[in-house]
């Protein structure tokens, strides 16, 4: 997806962050993907959702910010090209749209993809996307604004490359293009770790440690998984972080 300085590399992704497409299928259901649809998944990744839609029967264009990320779809066999979201080239062409865990990486200037979503729908088409909802990680983003500000960081917030919206925030942007919104909903959902904060941080925060010089980089996540423990560590060891998911489902009037 379009972010200023998240480097994305795919076997890392793989390695750490598999959950999150596995954890994709409740907007997989919500989209319900019908036979011979043509369907657009915006912010592709790695295809691993894509490959769903195809085996749903639907005729699928990915695309993604991220070279990397979109070679790793092509090599799933997948019709997947590398296309900024802000300038989705698409008209009046796609049954649905779908997204997940992309959408929260567009945080300057949200309605110009939205405005790009409806172009590419034909009437009636249907956006179903799942995204990080207000209040996502939490724990995590103040974690690395306080450890940044230890450096001498000042404006930490400024770095933070999420846009996480109210429900009230991005129904108004939906209907503001002209989509009528059939479901929308904030969903808290704890969700494990299966390498660890430290895994996260190394795959998600990148435009946190970019700020410092790579020597300071490997310390710098230390002291955040360290400030992280009490809140996200339990006493076996096994981390859960504080996600919280917005989901939608909205149809182009
Ligand atoms: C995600 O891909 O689910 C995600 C990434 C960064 C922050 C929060 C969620």
């Amino acid at each position: 997806m379009t972010s200023s300085s998240q480097d994305w590399d795919s076997s890392r992704y793989a390695q750490n962050a598999r959950f999150v497409s596995d954890l994709g299928q409740s907007v997989l259901e919500l989209l319900n993907p019908q036979p011979g649809e043509r369907i657009l998944d915006l912010g592709c990744g790695d295809g691993a959702l894509t490959e769903k839609l195809v085996a749903a029967g639907a005729e699928v264009v990915g695309v993604d910010g991220s070279a990397d990320m979109v070679s790793a779809s092509r090599e799933r066999g997948l019709d997947a090209r590398v296309m900024d979201a802000y300038d989705l080239t698409f008209s009046n062409e796609f049954d649905a749209v779908f997204s997940n865990a992309a959408l929260h990486w567009i945080k300057r200037d949200p309605d110009t993809v939205i405005q790009g979503v409806y172009r590419a729908l034909k009437p009636s088409g249907r956006f179903a996307a799942e995204m990080g909802g207000h209040g996502c990680v939490a724990a995590i983003v103040v974690a690395l604004c306080a450890t940044l500000e230890t450096r001498g960081i000042s404006q930490s917030a400024s770095f933070i490359p999420w846009y996480f919206p109210t429900v009230d925030d991005y129904r108004l942007r939906l209907e503001r293009v002209g989509f009528r919104v059939e479901y929308i909903a904030l969903i808290p959902r704890p969700t494990p770790l299966p390498t660890g904060m430290r895994g996260w941080l190394e795959t998600f925060a990148i435009p946190f440690t970019n700020i410092l010089p790579e020597s300071g980089r490997g310390a710098f996540l230390d002291e955040v998984t360290q400030r992280l423990g009490p809140a996200l560590c339990d006493e076996r060891g096994r981390w859960t972080a504080d996600y919280v998911r917005l989901r939608f489902l909205v149809e182009k009037k």
